[in-house]
């Protein structure tokens, strides 16, 4: 069987560093309140002059140098996004001409903070059929562009970055010692979408919009939904949870990623956990955490890693693959 294994990954976030005590001189918050209910010390912000597909690009260079590839060598972007920098043309052609890469597959997944894991699994339906030899999968976020500056309960939750990974076809056994995408749970509930969304759009009110949610609802059913899918990922993918060396979740809240992991019996010491540096920033929290799991040396070719997101839609799934 073909797999889709991940050669390679990277990340990117904006120079400029937001503090808590920075937010607190915005809207009526403190350091404490913040850490306190969310983990989050600090974001990242990008400079007015970058468009999110600027971080996508540093991100993708990134993963491709440690793919071993050039930009010549792409032949499908998928860019999961909530911001992309025009209501058309998708980010993802924006970032294909942007690395030069060749005439090709490119689009955008629009499944907010499950972007990142929506946009792996449409993946692995061109690579694991032969249909793409080198695609690059990034998530992509400028979330504070989206941020009501005077809402407290959200736009000190929120951050900018961007994370990629590279996917190249392998042939595998069919087991679960196969390098490469082993196992998926994606899941969508409409009927949520009054909890997290943005107010604006260009067939309703032709504005940008701001983020508006329903904090302590959307934490009620992150850490049930959460658990379902990642317990279906692992069946999926014929494995057990406890079997999974690291554990890298959306990052969102670290209450969230601490009451999921209670709840699967996943060891506090598997889990990768970037919110207190990055904050929330959607699609790009997973890939950034792989990125920084690779680069500090805790992330090993061969491991098994499960990752999960929530979102607005409500969306939200899990994944399991070996490096
Ligand atoms: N600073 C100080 N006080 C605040 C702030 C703030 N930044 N934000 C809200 N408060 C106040 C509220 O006004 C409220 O005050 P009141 O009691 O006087 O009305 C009080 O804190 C409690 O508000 P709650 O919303 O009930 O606080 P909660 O403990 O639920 O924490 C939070 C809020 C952090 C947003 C939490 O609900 C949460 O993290 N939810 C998950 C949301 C999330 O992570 N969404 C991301 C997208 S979805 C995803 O990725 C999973």
């Amino acid at each position: 069987v073909l797999r889709s294994v991940v050669t390679g990954v990277g990340g990117y976030l904006p120079s400029e560093v937001v503090t808590n005590d920075d937010l607190a001189k915005v809207v009526e918050t403190s350091d404490e309140w913040i850490q306190e209910r969310t983990g989050i010390r600090q974001r990242h912000r990008a400079s007015p002059d970058q468009a999110v597909s600027d971080l996508a690009v540093e991100a993708a260079r990134q993963a491709l140098e440690r793919a071993g590839r050039t930009a010549a060598d792409v032949d499908l972007i998928i860019v999961a996004t909530t911001t992309g920098d025009l209501t058309f043309p998708a980010t993802a052609t924006i970032v294909q001409r942007k690395l030069g890469a060749p005439v090709g597959i490119a689009f955008d997944v629009q499944a907010v903070c499950s972007g990142f894991v929506y946009a792996l699994s449409t993946a692995d339906g061109f690579v694991a059929r032969g249909r793409s030899k080198c695609a690059l999968v990034i998530g992509a976020e400028t979330m504070t562009r989206l941020m009501d500056w005077t809402d407290r309960g959200t736009c000190v939750l929120f951050g900018d970055g961007a994370g990629a990974v590279v996917l190249e076809p392998q042939a595998g056994q069919g087991t679960i010692d196969d390098r490469g995408l082993l196992g998926f749970a994606l899941r969508a509930d409409g009927t949520k979408q009054d909890l997290l969304y943005v107010d604006g759009g260009v067939s309703t009110n032709g504005q940008i919009g701001h983020l508006r949610m329903q904090g302590n609802q959307v934490f009620r059913h992150a850490v049930v939904n959460i658990s379902e899918a990642v317990i279906a990922a692992a069946a999926d993918a014929g494995v057990e949870v406890s079997s999974v060396d690291w554990f890298i979740p959306h990052q969102a809240n670290s209450r969230i990623l601490e009451g999921v992991a209670r709840r699967l019996g996943i060891d506090e010491a598997k889990v990768i956990s970037t919110v207190a540096e990055h904050a929330n920033t959607s699609a790009a929290s997973i890939p950034l955490a792989m990125a920084k799991g690779v680069e500090d040396g805790r992330i090993k070719p061969g491991q098994l890693l499960l990752l999960e997101a929530m979102g607005g839609g409500l969306t939200w799934g899990a994944c399991v693959l070996r490096l």
